[in-house]
């Protein structure tokens, strides 16, 4: 069985029933799954899995979440050698189309840039924002969830989705 570490932050709580609904549906296939949020711990509790989850909705016009933000500059000095990070965040695509999951871009490049292998990329087919850092050779470097503009069933269609690939990733 596999272990995955999910690790979110959230404000107005979309971005945390999105991470109760993936831990439900991981722990229906088999994986085992401790969730935290990142308000609640030290970001180097990141380092006790190889397997990770990250969910950062964008906040402020293309900032990290609160409590993404505030760990932010000891998360930019973990190691991620030899761990596989799947990225989510939630966001609003017609309110902010120019910086459109800017955070799940920010916390993605910043986990590979310190060695980690990014899996769970998402074509931008079924979004139409025009600018954001999550964006790059037309994917996403995570999911984006538009709770503002799409309705649950929508969001949650495109988690199983994307929740299916990352678990061959996971197990590969
Ligand atoms: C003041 C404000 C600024 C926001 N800025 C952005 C933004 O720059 N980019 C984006 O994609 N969404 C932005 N959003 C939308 C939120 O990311 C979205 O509502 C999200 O679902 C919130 O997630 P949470 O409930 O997990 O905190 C903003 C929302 C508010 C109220």
């Amino acid at each position: 069985m596999k272990e995955i570490g999910l690790f979110f932050g959230s404000t107005s709580d979309n971005t945390k029933m999105a991470s109760e609904f993936m831990k439900g549906y991981l722990e229906n296939e088999d994986f085992k799954v401790e969730i935290f949020d990142i308000g609640d711990i030290d970001s180097s509790k990141l380092l006790e899995f190889d397997n990770i989850i990250i969910g950062c909705p964008t906040w402020n016009i293309g900032e990290l979440q609160d409590d993404w933000d505030s760990v932010f500059p000891d998360y930019e000095k973990l190691d991620f050698n030899g761990k596989k990070g799947a990225f989510f965040g939630c966001g609003d695509q017609m309110g902010y189309p120019d910086n459109f999951l800017d955070a799940v871009g920010i916390l993605a490049k910043k986990f590979r840039k310190n060695g980690g292998s990014l899996i769970g990329l998402y074509p931008t087919d079924e979004y139409e924002f025009q600018e954001s850092v999550c964006q790059e050779d037309g994917m996403l470097l995570g999911l984006g969830l538009d709770y503002d503009n799409e309705d649950e069933e929508f969001c949650e269609g495109q988690m199983i989705m994307w929740l299916e690939d990352i678990m061959e990733d996971f197990n590969n």
